[in-house]
């Protein structure tokens, strides 16, 4: 299977190889020169960082600086020549020190084999189960994760659960205990446990799909006894077999998008908007394309996403909304690094 299939099956696990044709595409070639000069920024940047590490400067210092210079490697650069700069900084002394931080070290190891597990996502939201990992860091791999678990697209996901939780409880509170819940890539779901409609048992059903047995596991145990159902399953699965998945009041999926190429994205939202019941809503969420974290994340974090702008967003819901009866809306996070598509189904 060819890279690209790989990335665009919706079914394949999601590793930075599987996605790098995607990400790192560009019709320009490489001009001269362009990477030895990159080469050489990078080199002092990091040879900069090392320095102050080594010196004992203060570890937020040399992080702000490190997390702006990296960003602006990748900029400065062609996607071509930065994918060549990843493994550079990857193999530099500072990426160890940056794994001292064991958010970071999880995210470049991926235990579970792929990007974006659920367990890289408790460390941003805090949950307890991430603690053992932070008691046993180094002192400094605490205090890079306190600057870490700050950084603008960890503060956006934080509010994506919150947003989540809050239209969970919007969409049942207007469908009087009836309503039918789908999240699509759930992980561990902890928008659930800040539900109050889950709480107090207003929703009738809210399915949880992931591809990962573990995180399906975690969701069956955690929400045991509520309307939670916990499903292992693809987006290759609702790909092949939407019509056995039932109609929604809400379907949503985030942290997911930011995997997916135009093509899948376009076929999964023509199949959750088949899924919705009149009144329905979907909505699915991006990282937006000018996140100052990208570059740090690339490297040291080994953990790239496809970056999308308000145009790609509306282009996903145009194609994927065609001759329907729907109403579309983008919204942004507070801080604008997490985009959000919704389309409403009018009739
Ligand atoms: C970044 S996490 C997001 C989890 C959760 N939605 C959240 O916001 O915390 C991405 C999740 O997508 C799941 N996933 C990745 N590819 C998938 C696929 N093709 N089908 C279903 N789930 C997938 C992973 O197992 C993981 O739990």
């Amino acid at each position: 299977m060819s890279e690209m299939n790989i990335a665009i099956d919706g079914e394949s696990l999601i590793t930075p190889a599987s996605i790098a044709s995607k990400v790192f595409s560009s019709p320009d070639p490489i001009r001269d020169g362009e990477l030895d000069a990159g080469r050489t920024e990078l080199a002092l940047h990091l040879r900069v960082a090392e320095q102050q590490f080594q010196q004992g400067a203060p570890v937020g210092q040399i992080m702000v600086r490190l997390f702006t210079a990296m960003n602006a490697v990748r900029n400065r650069y062609s996607p071509k020549v930065w994918e060549q700069l990843i493994p550079v900084a990857q193999n530099h002394a500072v990426a160890r020190l940056c794994h001292e931080d064991p958010f970071t070290r999880w995210s470049f190891e991926k235990p579970r084999g792929y990007s974006g597990d659920a367990g890289l996502l408790d460390f941003i939201y805090g949950h307890a189960s991430t603690q053992r990992y932070l008691d046993a860091a180094s002192p400094l791999g605490k205090e890079i994760h306190s600057f870490v678990s700050q950084a603008p697209a960890c503060v956006a996901v934080r509010e994506r659960r919150d947003i989540l939780a809050q239209m969970v409880d919007d969409v049942a509170s207007s469908r009087g205990g009836e309503a039918e819940i789908l999240t699509i890539a759930s992980g561990h779901l902890r928008e659930g446990a800040m539900s109050d409609a889950l709480k107090n048992k207003t929703i009738k059903r809210w399915v949880a799909l992931d591809q990962d047995p573990l995180s399906v596991g975690a969701v069956a145990s955690e929400f045991v006894g509520t309307a939670v159902e916990a499903v292992n399953g693809s987006v290759g699965t609702i790909l092949k077999r939407a019509q056995t998945f039932g109609t929604y009041d809400f379907v949503y999926a985030a942290g997911l998008y930011d995997y997916l190429a135009d093509e899948v994205a376009i076929k999964l939202t023509q199949r959750c908007l088949q899924m919705l019941k009149p009144n329905g809503t979907f909505l699915f969420a991006n990282f937006a394309d000018e996140i100052p974290d990208d570059g740090y994340m690339e490297t040291f974090m080994n953990w790239a996403l496809l970056l999308r702008s308000e145009e790609d967003m509306w282009r996903i819901m145009r194609a994927a909304s065609e001759g329907l009866d729907v109403e579309c809306t983008i919204r942004f996070g507070q801080n604008k690094n997490i985009v959000y598509g919704i389309i409403r189904k009018l009739s």
